[in-house]
């Protein structure tokens, strides 16, 4: 397995020659079902899915591919290995969600192929209006298949597409989802700063001092912890589990990139330095760029060639 390098082919064929127990963390965006054509493989069977991720026409076949995909990342992973997975949600029946009808360069929106309009008629019916919750049952596979779920991470994005709809409210935010392979994995707590209200609270003592309890602690905890807060002896807090975070304009032939400020907390907290991160689907490049910048190695898989050269460039353009 070379590091540093993309590999160009699908997921799940490129991971079952990659050594076991070797990677220390995976950072990913699979391709959301039903939502876009990459242009990659024609949707097919031989002995399994080769096709294009998302392209089934069924979302149970979906999620059963992409775990497949990520029970191969769980071996090639170290023991005490994680795996970040930002996934997107989709509404059944009539048509796809406004804000997911951008289309990149070359590239083919389901939203009038045949593909898109089997899709509708497999959430049409009881499903139709409904957001699918793809992300949760794909969450619930991989509980199934013995992933720990650590964190539901929420992608807060303060510059989401307006959408035009009025009988419900705009969705302004993705999944990220943090899993580790073990119970014991490698961690490092990331901190964020300590609100100024908080230190205006521990100036004050929050009545304290009347005999209330403030959040669960008494008064001696309370006391403890803010002359710790006010000396400057505990730096942060635990960091939160919203990130708000814009999305990142790409004016390449792709899209859905990953902003980078999304992907650094994950490999500060998830791989030492010189370690190595894994992207099985890699696009843009942006986990190496993010790695690389990190002083960690990487891998990527990427199943479109166009895609794979872009990623090059934008990679030895930051080298
Ligand atoms: C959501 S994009 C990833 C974007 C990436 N996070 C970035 O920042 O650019 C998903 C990528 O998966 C690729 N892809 C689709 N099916 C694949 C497969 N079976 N194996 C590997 N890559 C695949 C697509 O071509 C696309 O580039």
């Amino acid at each position: 397995m070379d590091l540093n390098k993309i590999y160009v082919g699908h997921a799940l064929e490129v991971l079952k020659t990659f050594p076991e127990s070797s990677v220390n963390t995976c950072i990913t965006s699979p391709p959301y079902w039903g939502l876009r054509d990459y242009k990659t493989n024609p949707a097919q069977w031989q002995d399994g899915w080769v096709g294009e991720l998302g392209a089934e026409p069924n979302f149970n076949q979906y999620i059963n591919h992409l775990c497949d995909v990520f029970d191969e990342v769980k071996r090639v992973l170290k023991d005490d290995g994680t795996c970040w997975v930002n996934i997107g949600d989709t509404y059944g029946g009539s048509s796809l969600n406004s804000s997911y009808r951008v289309k990149a360069k070359g590239e083919t929106s389901f939203l009038n192929s045949v593909d898109h309009l089997q899709k509708v008629a497999h959430t049409r019916g009881k499903y139709s209006k409904s957001l699918l919750l793809i992300p949760f049952r794909f969450a619930i596979e991989m509980m199934n298949r013995g992933w720990t779920v650590r964190n539901v991470i929420i992608w807060q994005k303060p510059n989401a597409t307006p959408q035009s709809v009025k009988d419900r409210f705009t969705v302004d935010f993705e999944y990220l989802f943090f899993f580790s392979k073990t119970k014991k994995y490698y961690f490092e707590q990331q901190l964020e700063p300590i609100k100024q209200s908080t230190y205006n609270r521990c100036k004050t003592g929050c009545g304290i001092n009347k005999g209330a309890n403030y959040q669960g602690l008494n008064k001696k905890n309370f006391e403890r912890i803010q002359k710790r807060i006010l000396d400057g002896t505990i730096a942060g807090r635990n960091k939160r589990t919203v990130w708000q975070i814009a999305t990142h304009a790409y004016h390449g032939a792709h899209f859905a990139v990953f902003p980078p400020a999304l992907i650094e907390t994950p490999i500060k907290s998830c791989c030492p330095e010189g370690g190595i991160v894994l992207d099985p689907f890699i696009g843009s490049g942006t986990t190496a760029i993010v790695a690389e910048k990190l002083n960690r190695n990487w891998i990527g898989i990427e199943l479109n060639h166009e895609y794979t050269k872009l990623a090059e460039e934008r990679i030895a353009q930051i080298k």
